[in-house]
This record gives C-alpha cells, sequence and structure tokens, in this order.
C-alpha cells in the first residue's frame, strides 16, 4: 500500500524537519517524506535533507511580487510532488487565506510555545518575561490566522530558575522532535479528527500524570 505524500517546508536549520524524517524512515510510520521544500536558499535544512536522500525544492519567496503569487509557486510544486500533507516545520512565512482554507486539514504546524499563549516569535524570551513555570511546544492545523488553528498535540516542560532562552529553548525543542512525528501520524491515521474547528482524538492511552511545577511534595 503506497503510504500518503508529505512535503515538509523548512526556513532554517531544519531540526524538527530531521525528526519527521528519521520517523520516517521507520517501516512502520504511516508517511513518506516526499519533498522538502525551503524559502530560503541558503537554509542550513536543505543539506540535511539532502543528505537523507530526500528531494529537495527552493522557492525563493524574493522572487515572487507578492504572498498570493509566492503561494501560488507553492501550490503547483506541491501538486506537481503530488503531496498530500504538508508540514510546517520553521517554516517563517505567513500564508495567504486562500491557501490555508485549501490545505485545511491537511496543513500541520509545530509552534515553540504552549498555545494559545506565546503566539509568533521570541516564545522563551517571553515566557521567561512573564515568569510562567510552564511552557511547551504545540503542533496544530493551519488557519488564516497565524498560530491559532485547532491544537493536535502539546508538551509541556518545567521553566527551572536559572533558565535562559537558551537552556529554556533547548529543553522545548527536544519535546518537539518528540511531538511532531507523533502528531503527524495522528493526523495521517486518521486519528486526530476535526469536529466544529477542534481536534477530536480517537483514544488516549496511556495518559501521564499532571505535570506540576515546582513539585507540590
Ligand atoms: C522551531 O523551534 C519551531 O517550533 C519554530 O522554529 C524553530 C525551527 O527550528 N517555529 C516557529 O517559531 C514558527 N512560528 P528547526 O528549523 O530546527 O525545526
Amino acid at each position: 500500500m503506497t503510504k500518503p505524500r508529505v512535503a515538509v517546508l523548512i526556513s532554517g536549520r531544519g531540526s524538527n524537519m530531521m525528526s519527521l524524517i528519521e520517523a520516517a524512515s521507520e517501516p512502520g510510520y504511516p508517511v513518506e517524506i516526499a519533498v522538502v521544500i525551503s524559502n530560503r536558499p541558503e537554509a542550513h535544512g536543505l543539506a540535511r535533507a539532502q543528505a537523507a536522500n530526500i528531494p529537495t525544492r527552493i522557492i525563493d519567496h524574493k522572487a515572487y511580487a507578492d504572498r498570493a503569487s509566492f503561494d501560488a509557486a507553492l501550490d503547483a510544486v506541491l501538486a506537481d510532488e503530488q503531496v498530500d500533507f504538508v508540514c510546517l516545520a520553521g517554516f517563517m512565512r505567513l500564508l495567504t487565506a486562500e491557501f490555508t482554507r485549501k490545505w485545511y486539514g491537511r496543513m500541520i504546524n509545530i509552534h515553540p510555545a504552549l498555545l494559545p499563549s506565546f503566539k509568533g516569535l521570541h516564545t522563551h524570551e517571553r515566557a521567561l518575561e512573564e515568569g510562567v513555570r510552564i511552557h511547551g511546544c504545540t503542533v496544530h492545523f493551519v488557519t488564516p490566522e497565524m498560530d491559532v488553528g485547532p491544537i493536535i498535540m502539546q508538551a509541556a516542560v518545567p521553566v527551572l530558575d536559572g533558565d535562559t532562552p537558551e537552556t529554556l529553548g533547548a529543553r522545548v525543542l527536544a519535546q518537539e522532535h518528540v511531538i511532531y512525528p507523533a502528531a503527524l501520524r495522528l493526523v495521517t491515521e486518521g486519528r486526530a479528527a476535526l469536529r466544529d474547528g477542534r481536534v477530536v482524538v480517537d483514544e488516549f492511552e496511556l495518559m501521564p500524570p499532571a505535570l506540576v511545577v515546582p513539585p507540590a511534595f
């Protein structure tokens, strides 16, 4: 049986992309990473994808007059590559409402915060500024409004005294690499269904106990 074809969209180093490529290299994983697409020719992730024998495409946003023409070019590449699902993995570019509506339910994003807190950029700095005790990451379906779409999966990490944006970001990133492949599996297996703008997951197995920070002894 052929597996659904996934495009991973990147703009930079591509560590989340690599977590998806590595997951998909397991025979039991339900998708094929068909192509990695970058809007930046210099993105480091392109070389990492090529080293993993994944086809790459560059759609340099600077070559397009506006968002609509960039998104049309992107859509054409996705059609050309016969893509079924799209994963945004550090893809730092806003997509048009038309494009996101077309791919609704088939396009997911990873964000380095527990949405709906800390949408946008510099999430770790802002979490430290606010003094939150728990931070994390979110995988969600993409909708026209940035960082707002239905939430599929989240991981929480403690914020430790003395954390810097770098130490906290590294703790979050390690969990991004866990939940992105897991969420993509749920979506592509049809186990994370959209119902009335929310995600319903068909089963919750082995739920962990609550995370309380600092621990309540
Ligand atoms: C990741 O932390 C990802 O969550 C974030 O960019 C980083 C990309 O790293 N994405 C966003 O901030 C999107 N709003 P990576 O290229 O190593 O995966």
